[in-house]
């Protein structure tokens, strides 16, 4: 199978220490020098819950020109970078997608809602698909990377009712990935599994970040749960609005289950918006509460309290 992932950060090397062969090369389209140097020198190694593996060198090429994708062209491209660099990847895309088979499959890995918007231009629908990523990776060193949490497989399908039984090539995908040690399977349901990550996003990263508190003390606090819980009112107001079912019948029944089920095991996790803010870094908010206000305002339903994190978020991540 060739693969391609476009992305050398967290999750893009994370899956290819699982999408890697012996005797095969597979691409990771990475621009960072320090990567390119080490990975070629030592190969990728990976740490964690589900074992050590390592890849040498020979069974990878990490390039920085995307290029080469038209000469030789992958069965599947991976988009691991974040949400906010999808615009630049689809426009180095575009005009390499005239020289890739109709059938070359397109996967977005990123966290958020509407990541797809700049590739649809040029992608057909049938062959573009999510990623959910619920398992935590982490750079250790540039190539180095252990996988810290899994909550479960990785799941991956369409947001555009393609039957993934129709696409015998992403149950393969799934399978390789699997194969290679972290859980993966393909799903029907794909806007209900990416909504139920937004609003656990959602609902914790904006105020983790801006308080700076655990999610444990953010549910603690009579103050900042209120907010929480406003949150995942909002949502469930715009979902209905917007016709997206999730599995929970409403926002009480969810809040329930978040606070029961999904709280408890990460009280101690810190929201990555909150590393990101403190590392002067550009957040993930567009593609999480700005993709909630934007729906909102398409189907008539008001957001107040997820705009106004939004909006002190974008203050708090500009430069200085
Ligand atoms: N890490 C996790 O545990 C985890 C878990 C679940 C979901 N996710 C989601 O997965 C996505 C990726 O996260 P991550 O943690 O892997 O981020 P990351 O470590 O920052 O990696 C992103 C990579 O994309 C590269 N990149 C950005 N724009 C590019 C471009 N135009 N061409 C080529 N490479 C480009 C970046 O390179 P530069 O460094 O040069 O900018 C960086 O190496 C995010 O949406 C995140 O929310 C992450």
């Amino acid at each position: 199978m060739d693969i391609a992932i476009w992305g050398a950060g967290s999750v893009g090397l994370g899956l290819a220490t699982c999408l890697a062969r012996s005797g095969e090369r597979l691409r990771i389209i990475g621009r960072d020098p320090e990567t390119i140097e080490h990975v070629e020198r030592e190969g990728l190694t990976r740490s964690g819950i589900f074992g050590d593996r390592h890849v040498p060198p020979s069974d990878l090429v990490l390039d920085p020109d995307p290029t080469a994708l038209a000469t030789t062209p992958p069965e599947w491209i991976l988009v691991c970078t974040k949400a906010f660099a999808a615009a630049d990847v689809a426009a180095a895309l575009a005009p390499i997608r005239p020289h890739l088979p109709d059938e070359t499959g397109l996967v977005l890995c990123q966290n958020g809602w509407g990541n797809e918007a700049p590739f649809l231009p040029f992608w057909p629908r049938e062959q573009l698909f999510h990623a959910r990523v619920i398992t935590g990776f982490h750079r250790r060193s540039p190539n180095r990377v252990e996988v810290t949490a899994h909550a479960s497989p990785v799941a991956l399908g369409s947001v555009f009712g393609v039957d993934p039984g129709s696409v015998p090539g992403l149950g393969a995908l799934a399978k390789r990935i699997s194969e290679g040690g972290i859980p993966t399977e393909t799903r029907a349901d794909m806007r209900a599994v990416l909504w139920e990550k937004m609003l656990y996003n959602c609902a914790l990263n904006p105020v983790g970040a801006l308080t700076g508190r655990r999610y444990g003390e953010l549910t603690e606090d009579p103050t900042t749960r209120r907010i929480v819980d406003g949150v995942i009112r909002e949502i469930f107001a715009v979902l209905g609005a917007a016709g997206i079912e999730v599995g929970w019948s409403d926002a009480g029944a969810y809040t329930r289950h978040f606070h029961d089920a999904l709280i408890p095991p990460t009280a101690r996790h810190e929201s990555s918006m909150l590393q990101d803010l403190r590392a002067g870094r550009r957040t993930e908010i567009e593609a999480l509460c700005g993709a909630v206000e934007r729906l909102g305002r398409d189907v008539g339903v008001p957001t107040p309290i997820v705009s106004g994190l939004a909006a002190l978020v974008r203050a708090a991540e500009r430069p200085g």
